[in-house]
């Protein structure tokens, strides 16, 4: 029973590992993964963040030999986020010179500045005691302009510490065109800014709340945009761009790879994607319970999201990933 014609066989292109590397579309390198850290004002030791297994909140000491670890292992970009030891209403310590983020981005420049980037989270909510991204409104609501005068304070002391790209995440209604204003004022035209352009009011931030400390009750559901809408990532893209942003990001990323594709399409700047705490938490527990391979998904889960549109990655494996990145 012979063929007329031959199959057309697209298996051929998989027979052999050195054909599947050879076709690959989709190519990771450490120099577009970032490394969230976290750096705790007051402690002695670093203190382990339980519902994200390998993380930790630093030191400032310990803090600065991570940081070389990141940077000889290649990884482009470190994004620091501060836990202060005391927090209030309008989130004081945020624009403190002499803050723990400040201090700690003052490390870190120092330290490994001249091999990756430096970048610093420009947000309220580690900083005020009702865990809110902006300063409080007198019916409780999240007062949009009143927070972007603190935005363009935080933007100013953190740029004076050195850091070279400041991340707002806190999605207030024209927080990049004020922050780039602030900064140009200030005579900080270099340093850029790394918009959360689409950030959802998700669920997968769970982790977080417990690293950084906060004190949420509520949502953020008034300012972080609804799960269940697209649209309106391309009109909050339209805005940053025109405001200044730098970079794009979309967040959190796995659950949103249709997002990121469509803002990628559409973007005239580079877009980042960030795999959050929650997404970093599943893969370690399912891990820990020997139910999957954790470094087959992890660097799934990242050529997923590069093959989705991202063209940086911030996430909790950078240096792992990285160091297995340079090994193949
Ligand atoms: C806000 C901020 C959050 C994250 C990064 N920046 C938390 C939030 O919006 O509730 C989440 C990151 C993660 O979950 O890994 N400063």
């Amino acid at each position: 029973m012979g063929i007329e014609r031959p199959y057309i066989r697209p298996r051929r292109l998989r027979v052999t590992p050195a054909v599947r590397r050879l076709v690959a579309e989709t190519r990771l390198h450490p120099a577009e993964l970032i490394l969230p850290m976290f750096v705790r004002e007051g402690i002695k030791e670093p203190v382990p963040v339980a519902s994200m297994p390998g993380v930790v909140q630093h030191t400032r000491e310990t803090l600065k030999k991570a940081a070389h670890e990141a940077a000889a292992a290649g990884v482009g970009g470190i994004m620091l986020f501060g836990v202060p030891a005391v927090q209030d209403a309008v989130g004081s310590e945020g624009t403190n010179p002499d803050g723990i983020l400040q201090q700690a981005i003052r490390d870190v420049v120092a330290e490994v500045g001249d091999q990756v980037v430096i970048m610093s989270d420009l947000c309220l909510d580690e900083y005020t005691d009702h865990g809110h991204c902006g300063v409080l409104a007198a019916d409780g609501s999240v007062d949009n302009d009143a927070t972007l005068l603190r935005y363009a304070e935080m933007a100013r002391v953190q740029a004076d510490a050195g850091v070279h790209m400041v991340g707002p995440s806190g999605m207030m209604d024209g927080q990049v065109a004020v922050i780039r204003q602030a900064l140009d004022e200030a005579g900080h035209q270099d340093v850029s800014i790394l918009a959360y352009t689409a950030k959802y009011a998700s669920a997968f931030f769970g982790p977080f709340r417990e690293a950084v400390g906060s004190s949420l009750k509520g949502d953020r559901k008034a300012y972080q945009q609804d799960p269940a809408n697209a649209r309106e990532s391309l009109r909050e893209l339209e805005l940053d761009v025109a405001e200044g942003a730098d970079l794009v990001m979309v967040k959190p990323a796995m659950a949103y790879l249709d997002v990121l594709r469509e803002i990628a399409d559409h973007s005239p700047v580079p877009v980042a994607a960030y795999q959050v705490s929650g997404e970093y938490a599943m893969v370690e527990a399912a891990a820990a319970n020997g139910w999957i391979d954790r470094d087959r998904m992890i660097m799934e889960t990242l050529t997923s999201i590069r093959r989705a549109g991202a063209e940086q990655i911030l996430t909790y494996w950078a240096v792992e990933a990285a160091q297995r990145l340079r090994e193949r």
